[in-house]
């Protein structure tokens, strides 16, 4: 008998190396796996014939070639379902529709940060990236803000050391681009920032889309200019603009620019906390200190700045009224853009 087993053995292999279709596969299972009539199970059928203390052993070889010519079936099986050799059973129908594959898409951030640069491009301004981990010297001092200044109190800022943080604007790309050239330049810098703060309007990270432009004699009217033609631009009509005096370091005079709430229409609801206004972007015109601190004349060269928030203008843009949507990556939310 085990003479028989290891035959049946070899048989089985020869056999499954012909096969070369799923009709033949089939044919293969029948004839040796099969259940009634295969031969694997004849030849089980007849161990109880054979003497009782040689059963044992037996039954584990027969047991073993059976397991083995099982594995190999189903390893051909595959082979073949690979292949597609199955086409010809014709078990593929093609008149099918085909699967249908998930596609990602941009964040809604990212796609209005890109919008915005591009409209920025389109008025004369490039595009540069600056990094995340910033220095304390870039993100307070460069800008006017030295230590112990009570500005540095509005930036609710996450150190790394005493030196080293995370950058709670796109400010210090101002002194990094004005450092490394002469003007004129025009630069737009889309980034992510970083405060310690967190709120229906407020998330820990958020996004800003920075504007520097030196030249001569550039004025007030200048940036008043720039940004209207902006925001008609990002929102695709002329909602009102609001330009408010504010105070940072690193502007003068500085403002804060606000456009109707599109949420309520200026009526006032809680995005607005009831003002009618939101506000987007902090800007002014360059303080003269700044520009001496990269080594520009302040009696030749004039420039303005601005930062813009860009989860606010998305909010404004679309109608959301939660910030942390963003954050949340519920597809049914960000699907929708
Ligand atoms: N950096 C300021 C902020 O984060 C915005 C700003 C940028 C203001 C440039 C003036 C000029 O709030």
């Amino acid at each position: 008998m085990e003479q028989e087993l290891l035959r049946l053995k070899q048989e089985a292999e020869e056999a499954l190396a012909q096969v070369a279709g799923a009709d033949q596969l089939e044919a293969f299972r029948v004839r040796f796996l099969g259940r009634k009539g295969g031969v694997l199970t004849g030849v089980l059928r007849q161990l109880g014939k054979v003497a009782a203390e040689d059963r044992p052993r037996l039954g584990q070889l027969a047991n073993d070639i059976k397991q083995e010519i099982e594995t190999r079936f189903e390893e051909k099986k595959a082979q073949l379902t690979v292949a597609g050799a199955d086409t010809d059973s014709g078990r593929i129908d093609y008149s099918l529709p085909g699967r249908y594959l998930p596609f990602g898409k941009l964040h809604p951030v990212t796609q209005v940060m890109e919008e915005i640069c591009s409209i920025f491009e389109g008025l004369g301004f490039a595009v540069a990236e600056g990094p995340d981990v910033e220095t304390d010297y870039y993100n307070f001092e460069a800008l006017n803000i030295p230590k112990h200044h009570p500005a540095r109190d509005m930036h609710d800022t996450f150190y790394v050391t005493d030196s080293i943080l995370l950058r709670t604007h796109t400010s210090p790309m101002q002194a990094r681009i004005m450092e490394r050239q002469e003007p004129p330049l025009r630069y737009v810098v889309p980034g992510k920032v970083y405060r310690c703060d967190s709120d229906m309007t407020h998330t820990p990270m958020f996004h800003q889309v920075e504007g520097l432009l030196v030249d001569r004699r550039v004025s007030f009217a200048d940036l008043k200019g720039v940004l209207t033609s902006f925001t008609h631009k990002i929102f695709e009509r002329e909602l009102a603009l609001r330009f408010r005096p504010s105070y940072f370091p690193f502007t003068e005079p500085s403002a804060e620019v606000d456009v109707a709430c599109v949420i309520c229409g200026g009526s006032g609801c809680r995005v607005c906390k009831r003002t009618g206004w939101l506000e987007i972007l902090g800007s002014g015109l360059i303080d003269p200190e700044v520009l001496k601190m990269v080594g520009y004349d302040p009696d030749v060269y004039s420039g303005f700045a601005f930062g813009l928030g860009v989860e606010r203008i998305a909010m404004l843009k679309y109608g959301i009224d939660d910030i942390r949507l963003y954050y949340e990556n519920d597809l049914r939310f960000l699907s929708q853009f």
